[in-house]
Formats: structure tokens, sequence, C-alpha cells
């Protein structure tokens, strides 16, 4: 499947992510306090690590369900009326107070390569793809042409990883790194066509 060219007008994936240097992206439990302590410690007047403007260049994010339990603990729903489009194999009722522009997509689009398919036929481009299992489904089925990592000064020893087995060697080539006063180191990467 990574091997065939997408259908015309299918959307793509871009990841913006943060990772442990030992490359977790969450506690075991879920835990972000070291990424929040990292970001707040890092903070230099304005500087957002390129948040803002990687933000500037989607219309749209698919997130897994774990992270979406994880934004919604936050309080403030942090995307304003950018479309989410949440993955669960389970029911998701979505609590009251949330904007219309949360849709909860269920196993019939569990496949990557048709979700993005489906959201190119409603005219979206280019969706932030977030959560490590979710990422790497995306990775996996060819549907990431952008992964821009942005690597924290710590070592968790344990965590949810953003990486794991891939079903095939997927080649990336570097395009950029960006490192920051506070230590964070951020590479972006371009997906490459399959071996
Ligand atoms: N460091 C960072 O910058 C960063 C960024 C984002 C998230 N995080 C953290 O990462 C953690 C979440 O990552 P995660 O790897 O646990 O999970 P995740 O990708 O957020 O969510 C995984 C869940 O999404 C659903 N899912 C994924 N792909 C699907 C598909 N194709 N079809 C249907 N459902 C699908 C499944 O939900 P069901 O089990 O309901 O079926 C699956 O269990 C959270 O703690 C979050 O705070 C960190």
């Amino acid at each position: 499947m990574p091997d065939t060219p997408p259908p015309t007008g299918t959307a793509r994936g871009a990841v913006f992510i943060a990772t442990s240097l030992d490359g977790f992206i969450a506690r075991p439990d879920g835990g972000l306090d070291w990424l929040e302590d990292a970001n707040a410690n890092g903070q230099q007047g304005e500087e957002d690590f390129g948040y803002a403007a990687f933000m500037a260049t989607v219309d749209g994010l698919v997130m897994g369900r774990h992270s979406f339990d994880k934004v919604l603990s936050f309080g403030a729903w942090p995307y304003g009326r950018l479309p989410v489009f949440v993955l669960s194999r389970n029911p998701l009722p979505l609590p009251p107070g949330l904007p219309d522009s949360i849709m909860a997509l269920g196993s019939q689009l569990a496949d990557p390569v048709e979700l993005m398919a489906w959201l190119g036929q409603r005219g979206h481009r280019r969706l932030y793809i977030d959560g490590g299992d979710t990422i790497r489904r995306f990775l996996a089925a060819g549907c990431i042409d952008t992964l821009t990592l942005t690597r924290i000064p710590l070592l968790l020893g344990q965590g949810i990883p953003l990486f794991g087995p891939t079903p095939q060697d997927i080649p990336l080539t570097h395009q950029e790194t960006r490192s920051y006063a506070n230590g964070f180191v951020q590479s972006t990467y371009r997906s490459l066509p399959r071996p």
C-alpha cells in the first residue's frame, strides 16, 4: 500500500511532537508534567518552538483517543474551530461544550489510507497527526509527509514510545535541525519513496 501513489486529492499528514531524549512522548500513565516543566523553563519571551508556524500549515488534526482524553484533561479546548478528527474503535461520546468542529471517527475509517482519501474528498490537504499509536499507524501506511521532532534534554527511562516495530523500513530525509538555547533540539524530516 505505501508504494501505491495516493489517490488524487488525498490528504497528507504532518507530525509535530516532542519526545524525551530516549524517545518517549509521555510517562507510562500518560503524564506530560516533564514536558510542561521543560516548556515553562524554556519559554523565552514569545518562543513557541515553531508551534504556531506549524499550525498555520495544517487544515485539520487527526488524533488518537488517548491523546484526545489527555487534551480534555487540560480543561480549555486548545484548538479553537480547527477541524479535529478523533480515532477510536469504541463509542466516543463527546463531552458537552466542545466546538462542533470535533468529529469522532469509528472503525469504519480505521485504515489511514482510506481516512486520508476521505479527508481529501472533504477538502483537506494537510493534517496534523497526533498520538504515538496513531503516528505509528500513519507512518506505516505511508501517510506522513513531514515529521518534526523536538527532543527535550531529559531521559525518562520509561513511558509511551513514539516509535516501535515497523512492517518495513521507512526512509526519511533530513530537512533541518534547529537547536534552542534551552537545549531543545528540533529536527524535521521528510518522507522518501519506499524501496
Ligand atoms: N509529547 C508530545 O508532544 C505528545 C503529543 C501528543 C500526545 N502525547 C501523549 O501521548 C499519549 C497518547 O499516545 P498513545 O500512543 O497512547 O495513543 P493515541 O495515538 O493518542 O491513541 C491511541 C488510540 O487511538 C485509537 N486509534 C488509533 N488509530 C486508530 C485507527 N486507525 N482506528 C481507530 N482507532 C484508532 C485507539 O483508540 P481505542 O482504544 O478507543 O480504540 C487507540 O487505542 C498521551 O499520554 C498524550 O498526552 C504526547
